[in-house]
């Protein structure tokens, strides 16, 4: 089963998937925590260069970089450990393109839908998890920290995503499970295991 985690920064991916995959291993699955941009060799390098301030990075370019290392995760990591029957969890995957490149950064749609079924070769999570929570909540969530390229990209791109990841809410809803994650890091919880078979048996 391929599980993603979504929604802006600040939202709790990292802490429900860390929990959400403790639950599944202690079931006895093998569970593989895998992040985008990330999870092999080649996909670590370019998250260092797409989080970095190194480098001017064009908005074409960047989308480009997100579906390249997409593309190696989903061939070296994903496909073959969904083709054995074990459990992926992923900190975002191609909802978050559509959200922060099509949305905030305004990129074409159609473009981005292509690319993201070519990086994927059409695979699809069979569950999504959107932690939806507002601007202001991410804001006091993510005081403290020190803020990567995008995430210093402005109020009205956070606006443009959050708005990307409702329209994904009504479009694809059966796969996309809205999740208010205002409350404690165990009520979310709740609502998250709540919606995943295995947990519930
Ligand atoms: N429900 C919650 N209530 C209060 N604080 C929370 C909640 N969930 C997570 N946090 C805290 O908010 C911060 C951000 O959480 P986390 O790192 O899981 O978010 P994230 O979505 O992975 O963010 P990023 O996209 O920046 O990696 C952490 O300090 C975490 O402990
Ligand atoms: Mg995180």
């Amino acid at each position: 089963m391929f599980i993603t985690f979504e929604g802006i920064d600040g939202c709790g991916k990292s802490t429900q998937l860390g929990l959400i995959a403790d639950l599944i291993e202690a079931k006895g699955f093998k569970v593989h925590r895998l992040r985008e941009p990330g999870g092999t060799s080649l996909s670590e390098d370019i998250r260092n260069i797409l989080l970095s301030n190194k480098s001017k990075i064009n908005d074409l370019a960047e989308l480009l970089l997100f579906e390249a290392a997409r593309a190696n995760l989903v061939e070296e990591i994903i496909r073959p450990a969904i083709e054995r029957n074990e459990f992926v969890l992923c900190d975002r995957f191609f909802d978050s393109t559509t959200a922060y490149q099509g949305f905030g950064r305004q990129l074409s749609f159609d473009i981005i839908q292509e690319l993201n079924l070519i990086a994927t070769n059409g695979l699809k999570p069979d569950l999504t998890f959107y932690l939806k929570i507002s601007l202001e909540t991410a804001n006091i969530r993510s005081h403290n920290r020190i803020h990567d390229r995008i995430e210093k990209s402005g109020r009205e791109f956070f606006e443009r995503v959050l708005s990307g990841f409702d329209f994904i809410a009504e479009n694809d809803s059966k796969r996309f499970i809205i999740i208010d994650a205002e409350h404690s890091i165990i009520e979310t919880n709740k609502k998250i295991v709540d919606k995943i078979p295995i947990l519930n048996v």
